[in-house]
């Protein structure tokens, strides 16, 4: 039986425009948009009409980078597939990119498939999946092809965490160059490893043991010179080339000469790093843990050049890298040695709303917001315009954002699985008021009513931007 939705009065923002406009959903997609008052909006009729006057009616976000029940430090991210994608609907997010894990000497098959096992039937909203390698070598440079033909047309490489996720050069010019081929996109941790580790040791063995050495040890340069290297072997492979979590003004600096060159090289940057600084990593009594994430928070002072590269276009997209541990029991696994500390911060259900106090403070345009939340990322992975946007033919895929609404985030009212905020008491204006996914209300009027098990598996082509 066929169903339609009709959104009716409010500002459809999209990246490409604003428009008073109502809006009909038919069968879980749009059908139609018509100018609010017009007589072929009036004439619409529908089984369901949602008042959105007074509120914006924006594309459901697209998180390109979660990471549910990842394994890490000797524990696993806090959140499941449903109480994350929950969350994640909460905030207005309605599709997640997160990241399967190989493990080393393993197949990328056997990865995927155990995280396939944990997301399907469990899911609220809709889902893809990236592919970690963790062990580059010929059968799974052979299996990166395949990966890419069944939707999984993304590879996340780790200049980091040597003995765990890390490539070395060779590893990641070999990845490089099969990607190259295949269509894949090459999604780097640019961070030097190798050294970072060194100054771990040295640190630890100065007895310098708080969570704010972190922030020390693992330093701007080291990202910057990364982010350099990487650049170069993508040119050498003839590959693009996407940079996860981007936090220093000077891996900014190198991703933006890149593109001055005209060279196919993406950025990401992250709400803690927008909104977070070493201030939080130096708090008192071991809470500066809840701040421990690689890339590392920096000063404040390198704020300005993340929002810089976001209107300029430098960085592209922002996402979460949502990787969350509860402060007891998780994140005290580091007392006494910062590099303990399970890597990773919560913030899937706050992305849309800190973005939108960013349009209210000046940071970013209204149309910005959509494009780096929602429609860039949709490209970049392969998803648009079924994903990210407001169009006839699109997933209806919509959130009513109330933009005057004032709200206090807390993790005493929060919705994702872990025991603190890393935003706690910031007030926000603007909040998430009612999300469909494909069609189906997920959250009415601030009442959860989706379900696990409605979320679909997103098979995504390859980047939309080459
Ligand atoms: O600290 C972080 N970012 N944890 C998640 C793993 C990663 O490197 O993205
Ligand atoms: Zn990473
Ligand atoms: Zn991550």
């Amino acid at each position: 039986m066929s169903t339609r939705t009709l959104i009716r009065g409010g500002l459809v923002v999209t990246a490409a425009d604003e428009i008073h406009a109502d809006v009909l959903i038919e069968d879980g997609r749009i059908a139609a948009l018509a100018a609010h008052g017009t007589d072929a909006a009036a004439g619409w009729t529908a089984d369901r009409t949602l008042d959105a006057t007074g509120k914006y009616v924006i594309p459901g976000g697209v998180d390109a980078h979660t990471h549910m029940e990842l394994p890490f430090g000797g524990t696993a991210a806090s959140d499941t597939f449903e109480t994350g994608t929950r969350a994640a609907a909460w905030g207005g997010t309605t599709t997640l990119v997160d990241f399967a894990v190989q493990t080393a000497g393993r197949s990328l098959r056997e990865g995927l498939d155990t995280w396939y096992a944990k997301a399907d039937g469990n899911c609220a909203v809709d889902y893809g999946f990236h592919m970690i390698l963790s062990d580059v070598n010929e059968g799974t440079l052979k299996e990166m092809d395949l990966l890419v033909e069944e939707g999984i047309t993304s590879f996340k490489l780790f200049m980091a965490y040597p003995g765990v996720f890390y490539s070395d050069d060779g590893q990641i010019l070999r990845a490089m160059q099969r990607a190259s081929g295949n269509g894949g996109l090459i999604m780097m941790h640019a961070e030097n490893g190798i050294a970072i580790d060194v100054l771990v040791e040295q640190a630890l063995a100065r007895g310098e043991t708080d969570p704010r050495y972190h922030g020390e040890v693992r330093k701007a340069l080291l990202e910057a010179e990364a982010t350099h290297r990487a650049i170069q072997l993508s040119r050498v492979a003839g590959s693009p080339l996407y940079v996860v979590h981007v936090s220093a003004e000077e891996a900014v600096a190198e991703l933006a000469a890149a593109r001055d060159k005209g060279l196919p090289v993406f950025g990401e940057t992250c709400p803690q790093y927008l909104f977070l600084s070493t201030d939080n990593l130096a708090e008192p009594d071991f809470e500066g843990a809840k701040y421990v994430c690689s890339t590392p928070l920096r000063p404040k002072e390198h704020q300005a050049a993340l929002w810089q590269g976001l209107r300029t276009n430098d960085l592209q997209v922002v996402s979460t890298d949502h990787c969350p541990f509860c402060f007891k029991g998780q994140k005290e696994l580091g007392r006494g040695d910062f590099s303990k500390i399970p890597n990773g911060l919560p913030g899937v259900e706050n992305r849309m709303d800190l973005l939108h106090q960013a349009v209210v403070d000046g940071h970013i345009s209204r149309r910005r917001w959509i494009e780096i939340a929602c429609a860039t990322p949709a490209r970049m992975f392969g998803m648009y315009p079924r994903k990210g946007t407001i169009a006839p033919g699109a997933d209806a895929d919509v959130v009513i954002y109330d933009p005057h609404a004032e709200q206090v985030l807390s993790a005493a009212t929060h919705h994702m699985n872990v025991d603190y905020s890393a935003y706690e008491g910031r007030r926000i204006t603007g909040q998430v008021e009612t999300v469909l996914s494909r069609g189906v209300p997920v959250i009415e009027r601030r009442e959860f009513t989706g379900r696990a098990g409605h979320g679909a598996f997103v098979h995504r082509s390859t980047c939309q931007y080459l």
